[in-house]
């Protein structure tokens, strides 16, 4: 599924450009809120940074499907995203069932045409990734971030937060990122490599900035998922407020640098990590910047828009998960304790 994520990309992007969006729904909105469980609600967390870059004034939210009964979003003047790769995820029906029970706005993202979801919701786009088995979502996660990618422009040319033109050069740089995910796949020899090296180390952790750091969540969840190894995710920022002290010798770090304004901090925080003893695995497009000399390892990926960088940065972490849990004998598409469609609360 992970060497099919280039074509289901392709089919995304096409089904979320013959979906039509009645404008009306954008009427009088005055905050966004997105929600999901797991990967899904990874790539809405993606949503709402790209949301905050192009949209300024409208108040972003993306929270997890089983807190959001607890919340009290006020319904009037909101615009909910569900998005769920199966459609049948209770925690999120549930939320849409409430949502749709106080008569507000919803748009559901999914990926699966016959499922629950789509046919409660009045308006669903499709991700078109194809059927997903394996519990792990990989093709499903790539699909999803580029059709919310596909709607954060949408939405922002709606609502003239970006001309005609910024929504065209906006949607080009979203279809070349897209078409660029198969160089993203050619890392996995060497990632083959460092799993067979590595595959004893007892926990590995994940790090970012900005948009970055929402792809590490979700490399991280996607290595624990499959190889139970022991991971973390962490806001590089926040290493210093305590994590930092779990870091010793050998200790594996990945850490994610795709925004260009970044770099400097993020190369702060691999000396930080690495003067602790930890070996270091980037995941970047700038080889030009030495970040090699901070790191064991250097995966390096496509160059594109800094916006649309989670549709690429987040396979090199897909294919770590997969190689980590090959080594350990682990299988990676039906692991212990998790079920693909999680039914019940
Ligand atoms: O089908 P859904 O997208 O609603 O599923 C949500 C989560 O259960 C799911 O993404 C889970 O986190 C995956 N197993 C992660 O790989």
């Amino acid at each position: 599924e992970i060497d099919e994520i280039p074509l289901s990309l392709n089919s995304a992007i096409n089904s979320y450009l013959n979906c039509s969006i009645d404008k009306k729904i954008y009427t009088d909105i005055k905050r966004i809120c997105f929600i999901g469980c797991g990967t899904a609600l990874h790539s809405t967390l993606i949503a709402k940074s790209i949301l905050r870059q192009i949209s300024p004034y409208v108040d972003v939210y993306a929270d997890t499907a089983s807190e959001f009964v607890y919340m009290n979003y006020p319904i009037e003047g909101t615009l909910f995203i569900a998005v769920s790769q199966s459609g049948e995820t209770a925690d999120t029906l549930i939320a849409v069932r409430k949502i749709i029970k106080s008569g507000g706005k919803l748009i559901s993202i999914c990926n699966s045409p016959y499922s629950t979801l789509s046919r409660e919701s009045k308006l669903c786009i499709f991700t078109d990734a194809g059927p997903e088995i394996s519990v792990a979502s990989t093709k499903a996660y790539n699909c999803q971030v580029a059709v919310l990618s596909a709607f954060c422009i949408d939405f922002a040319h709606k609502n003239h937060y970006i001309s005609d033109i910024e929504k065209k050069l906006l949607f080009n740089d979203l279809i070349s990122s897209c078409n660029l995910a198969y160089s993203a796949l050619k890392n996995e020899n060497i990632i083959s490599t460092i799993a067979s090296l590595y595959k004893n180390v007892s926990s590995v952790f994940y790090i970012g900035r900005g948009i970055d750091y929402f792809v590490a969540k979700e490399g991280s969840l996607k290595l624990k998922e499959i190889s139970y190894i022991g991971s973390e995710s962490y806001a590089s920022g926040e290493l210093k407020h305590g994590s930092l002290a779990l870091i010793e010798k050998n200790s594996l770090v990945v850490a994610f640098i795709t925004q260009p304004n970044l770099i400097d901090k993020m190369i702060n925080n691999l000396i930080e990590v690495r003067s602790r003893g930890a070996k270091c695995i980037v995941i970047t497009p700038f080889t030009n910047r030495n970040i090699s000399s901070y790191c064991e390892y250097l995966l390096e990926i496509p160059l594109c828009n800094p916006l649309f960088s989670p549709i690429l940065s987040v396979i090199p972490a897909q294919l770590i998960a997969y190689h980590f849990a090959l080594s350990k004998g682990c299988d990676v598409d039906k692991p212990r304790n998790l079920a693909k469609s999680v039914t019940v609360e």
